[in-house]
């Protein structure tokens, strides 16, 4: 693989399942960048302990998200893939960053609120210092932790860690992007030129994956109203049935439109899936009504992933296959990650560790 061509850096949360969200506004469209850039595909473990979790389940799902990966079209002969845990570098830069990040910046960013928020903690507005968190009660307090507060910084690290040119995500990533920039560009002005300063690459269709249950909050691979997200790896079944019970609104017209949030979903989902443009999918469902085109949404999601189940059923079960990709990845993370871990001590002014 050639080291010329510009490096893109993007990775998930083994906090779970994939879900459809996951496919469609993301590894979808990292399988069309590994013949022009050079690819690191990372599994974040690290960042999916600042919620609660079990660890054997964090295990599983994190090989599960490398054979998914695979699955979904990632190539590990054309790209990296590796877990997060398995390079060092990743929390050391993060500590270098936080450094420099002011609390206030991290206790405004949107998903920390609402993190924070389904923890029990309410968030003052308003306030310029940073927002303070009144506390309800023991749970609360017991619950969260500051690794909750820390993840863009992490996040941040995991990007400017391989000098990524872009960052492939969804659109629920953009103000984590935003932050890591601003990080990037904090570090370069306090030392010297040092990170890329990367772009955010939002696809156009897909980004923005609505649960099926509540369609103005976004499919989660966490939600605990499961029925509102389409896992990757739902049988056919299942995936009928929720696609079928999925929220719709009043009135029978399959409309994009800001008064129907539901509908449009679920065509965002099927524009996404068949590469059909909203309009003519508006066009071809006049005056069917709902059911033909929950119908039609349920076929297409289970076309678009019995293939990808298919070989991730192959992959799954090949523990030695899975190892020996993770080792190659790791391998060629790890050697980039310590180019770059040299330079920022370096440049930070930590002595230089002597060698024997
Ligand atoms: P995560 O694991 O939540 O999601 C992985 C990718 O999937 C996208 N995505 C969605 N796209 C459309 N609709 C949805 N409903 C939807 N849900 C998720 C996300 O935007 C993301 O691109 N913080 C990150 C993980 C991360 C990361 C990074 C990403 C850690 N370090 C460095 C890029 C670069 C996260 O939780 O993604």
């Amino acid at each position: 693989m050639s080291s010329e061509k510009p490096v893109i850096l993007t990775c998930a949360q083994p906090s779970g399942q994939l879900t459809l969200g996951n496919y469609l506004g993301a590894i979808r469209n990292w399988t069309t960048l590994m013949d022009d850039y050079e690819c690191f595909f990372g599994v974040v473990d690290m960042h999916a302990i600042t919620t609660r979790y079990v660890p054997a389940d964090l295990r599983a799902n994190t090989l599960s998200c490398v054979a998914l990966y695979m699955a979904c079209g990632l190539d590990p002969h054309r790209s990296h893939i590796f877990v997060q845990s398995h390079i060092i570098g990743h929390t050391e830069l993060a500590w270098v960053l936080s450094c420099l990040t002011p609390i206030g910046e991290l206790q405004r960013m949107t998903q920390f609120k609402e993190k924070a928020a389904k923890l029990g903690f309410k968030v003052a507005e308003g306030d310029d210092e940073g927002v303070r968190f009144a506390h309800e009660g023991a749970r609360a307090q017991a619950t969260i932790n500051s690794g909750l507060l820390m993840y863009p910084v992490l996040m941040a690290a995991d990007i400017l860690l391989y000098n990524a040119k872009a960052v492939p995500v969804g659109n629920d990533q953009r103000q984590h992007l935003e932050l890591c920039r601003d990080l990037a560009q904090r570090f370069n002005q306090t030392y010297s030129d040092t990170f890329t300063i990367p772009e955010a690459y939002i696809p156009k269709s897909g980004a923005r994956i609505m649960s099926l249950q509540n369609p103005l909050a976004k499919m989660s691979k966490s939600d605990e109203n499961t029925q509102g997200t389409l896992f990757i790896l739902d049988s056919p079944d299942v995936l009928k049935k929720k696609i079928m019970s999925a929220v719709t609104d009043s009135g029978s017209e399959v409309r994009n439109a800001d008064d129907k949030p539901g509908v449009s979903n679920l065509l965002q989902i099927l524009a996404a899936v068949t590469g059909d443009s909203i309009e003519s999918l508006e066009a071809s469902f006049e005056g069917k009504g709902y059911g033909a085109f929950k119908q039609a949404v349920a076929d297409a999601v289970i076309a678009a992933l019995e293939p990808v189940q298919t070989r991730y059923q192959a992959l799954i079960s090949d523990k030695a296959y899975l190892n020996d990709v993770l080792q190659k990845g790791a391998d060629a993370a790890q050697k980039r990650a310590y180019k770059t871990l040299a330079k920022v001590y370096r440049k930070a002014g930590f002595v230089e560790r002597p060698r024997s």
